[in-house]
């Protein structure tokens, strides 16, 4: 089934938080639950809110966070580790966002130990992999790409790897309202599949979801979604509102 994410990044308080959940709620139908799966990354400080609101009311959201740690616990100050992230019920951990890569010095292989930590806890990672505007230009986006997913899936074994997601997300198309052409988006999504089949096993490569992401919009992600290696998108600036993100989970119903 398709996976569709928002990552809110640092924004909504957890009051906000629930309010845009009951409001995306109500927007959705059934139907849409029955067709795409869909995750919600809110601020950490937002989780435990809306856990307790999607079991009240037996929402069908899958509940995500934007990052952890990869220790289990110990002196990391202001870090939090995955044991709490299962415990909130918590499926799916982003690890290795560019902006936590970019602006945090997040490296290939502590991305890795977190994969295999959010895995070792029962929740699925979503690894984000992508290249910069300068790499896009001197033609390294397949190099940097494949390198990432290398890196990420190290000594994961294929049971692991088919429970994973791997987001597809060129670092100059994040929050500028560029997208990749669908040629190039198709491109990678499969040279990324092709990389986890040599990495990993055939079978891991055909149940891995790959996500595209970079401004998508209620607008964009149709002509995305019919890509064949592309299994769901990683929604940033337009998960932020419940109308844009309905739209966005609808698109089977929508022109745009
Ligand atoms: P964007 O963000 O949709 O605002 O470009 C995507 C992301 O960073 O996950």
């Amino acid at each position: 089934m398709p996976l569709i994410s928002g990552n809110w990044k640092m924004n909504h308080h957890h009051f906000e938080a629930i309010q845009f959940i009951q409001k995306l709620a109500y927007l959705l139908q059934k139907q849409d639950f029955d067709e795409v799966e869909v995750s919600v990354h809110p601020p950490f400080t937002d989780l435990r809110s809306l856990q307790t609101l999607i079991d009240a009311d037996q929402l069908r959201f899958k509940l995500g966070a934007q990052n952890c740690h990869s220790d289990d616990k110990g002196a990391f100050t202001g870090e939090i580790s995955p044991v709490f992230l299962a415990k909130l019920g918590v499926q799916y951990v982003i690890v290795g966002h560019s902006e936590r890569r970019e602006m945090f010095g997040e490296t290939d292989d502590f991305v890795a130990q977190k994969v295999a930590s959010v895995l070792k806890h029962g929740m699925f990672p979503i690894l984000c992999v992508g290249e910069t505007l300068a790499e896009h230009e001197s033609g390294l986006t397949l190099d940097k790409v494949r390198r990432q997913v290398r890196a990420g899936l190290d000594k994961r074994s294929s049971d692991q790897v088919k429970s994973m997601v791997i987001a597809y997300e060129p670092i100059w198309a994040i929050g500028t309202g560029k997208n990749a052409s669908p040629d190039q988006a198709q491109e990678v999504a499969a040279a990324i599949r092709e990389e986890v089949a040599t990495l990993i096993s055939r079978p891991a490569a055909e149940a891995i979801r790959i996500q595209y992401g970079g401004s998508v919009k209620a607008g964009t992600i149709a002509d995305i979604m019919r890509l064949p290696d592309v299994d769901g998108v990683l929604v940033g600036g337009a998960s932020l509102d419940p109308t844009e993100f309905a739209r966005i989970v609808q698109y089977r119903h929508h022109s745009g």
